[in-house]
């Protein structure tokens, strides 16, 4: 029975078997998927080894359960066994899984380099905090792109803060509305609702506009949900990209829409127009939202229905999501709303926070200062009439520096 690991297939360990064959053993733990972890709260100490049952590739109980594990504190090793596919395997390490055995028959059809190749493996969820990433090959000759490259994109030479990456995928919703996915430098870190700045290798001097990160801080690759200004210094171009191409990222990240930025309560509001949407798509694909607050509840207002089309597609993605999957159809409601087309629901945000209308629709209390947080994200007057709302509901701005009851952000435009 060959063991995966990051290092590659390797036999279980005899101390491992040993433990196996001896189920009375208080150092090993055999569990099903749909085992409570909290069952096991303040009893792990001492286990050495836990090890989860997987039914079947679909089924992503187990990968919840062993990040329910890690966070009530299990420190040990941790064992995915069963019907775990190589496509899984980076999702796994995630979880906090430190290895997969997988019969000998499936080694054949997945052999090693399955397993181990750029998408599967990686940094682990855990190192990536530890900061003890990996450089991906990729990466690694973006970041000494040689001068003969900068001759063909418009005279642009590296320059040591600027990460070049490549794009992976690019997805237009309308007209206006566009998302794309580039590859990350293990180094680059970012907290979930974070922004940093993107450009072009278009010209020696390329523009860069802040773009919030779309995907969760854990993911290997980074998403941004992009508007098409016409004219645009930025977009213009921005809108054109293929696969392939390359797109520049500032090193740094920063932002206020951070869950570090809000004192602990009940219920999370993330309010948000157009491409405001773009720092909660990070938000709710992230477990550490799901682990702090009880309920989430992310609001989405566009003229148009088509314009909430990202909104839906990542709300689905989310609940297929085997990591926060579970969590997420739990505890996040999609509230989404038009005002300038008839639709399910209908209405301005801020029109519907003052009638109760939300409130009504969620079968919630209106807004208070006891169990609600909150996050604004849109246009400036949008941000600016919800932040009223909410301080007339006794909220109060939070920072970094400073935790409170709700931050803001106005979204970025070219
Ligand atoms: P409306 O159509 O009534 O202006 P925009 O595309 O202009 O950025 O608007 C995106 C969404 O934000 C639209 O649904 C728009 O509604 C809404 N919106 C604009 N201004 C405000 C505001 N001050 N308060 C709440 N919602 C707003």
């Amino acid at each position: 029975m060959p063991l995966v690991t990051t290092a590659g297939f390797s036999p279980v360990p005899f101390n491992d078997e040993a433990a196996l064959a001896d189920a009375t053993n208080e150092m090993f733990l055999d569990l099903a998927a749909d085992t409570e972890a909290e069952t096991l709260r303040g009893r792990l100490s001492d286990v050495e080894l836990i090890q989860i049952q997987f039914g079947s590739f679909q089924d992503g109980r187990g990968f919840s359960l062993a990040r329910r594990l890690r966070n009530i504190g299990y420190q040990g090793r941790l064992r995915a066994r069963g019907h775990v596919i190589s496509d899984q395997f980076r999702y796994a390490l995630d979880c906090g899984f430190d290895d997969v055995e997988i019969s000998a028959e499936q080694a054949t059809r997945q052999p090693e380099a399955d397993w181990i190749s750029d998408r599967a493996s990686g940094v682990s969820y855990r190192d990536r905090l530890r900061g003890r990433g990996l450089r991906s090959e990729v990466n690694d000759k973006a970041d000494t792109l040689p001068v003969s490259v900068a001759e063909e994109t418009g005279g642009y030479v590296s320059q040591p803060n600027v990460f070049e990456e490549q794009v992976t995928d690019v997805k237009h919703y309308t007209d206006g509305l566009f998302s794309f996915r580039i590859t990350r430098p293990a180094s680059f870190r970012f907290r979930s609702g974070e922004f940093a700045m993107i450009g072009l290798p278009n010209a020696e001097k390329p523009v860069f506009r802040p773009y919030s990160m779309a995907s969760p801080s854990w993911h290997d690759e980074l998403e941004f949900y992009s508007i098409k200004v016409p004219g645009g210094p930025l977009t213009e171009h921005l809108q054109r990209i293929v696969p392939g191409d390359t797109v520049l990222l500032g090193k740094k990240a920063t932002g206020t829409l951070v869950v570090d930025a809000l004192m602990p309560a009940k219920r999370l509001y993330l309010f948000s127009t157009g491409t405001g949407i773009a720092p909660f798509a990070s938000l709710i694909r992230d477990p550490d939202v799901y682990e702090t607050f009880e309920q989430v509840i992310l609001t989405h207002s566009c003229r148009q229905q088509s314009e909430l089309a990202y909104g839906h597609d990542i709300v689905e993605q989310a609940m297929a999501d085997p990591l926060i999957g579970d969590l997420a159809k739990r505890q996040r409601v999609h509230f989404a709303t038009t005002t300038r087309e008839e639709s399910a629901r209908n209405g301005r945000i801020t029109d519907l926070i003052e009638t109760g209308d939300l409130f009504r629709a969620l079968d919630l209390l209106p807004l208070n200062a006891v169990s609600d947080r909150a996050m604004i994200c849109g246009s400036l007057p949008m941000v600016r009439d919800t932040k009223a709302k909410l301080e007339a509901a006794g909220l109060k701005e939070g920072s970094n520096n400073r935790p409170g009851d709700f931050v803001l952000e106005r979204a970025f435009v070219d």
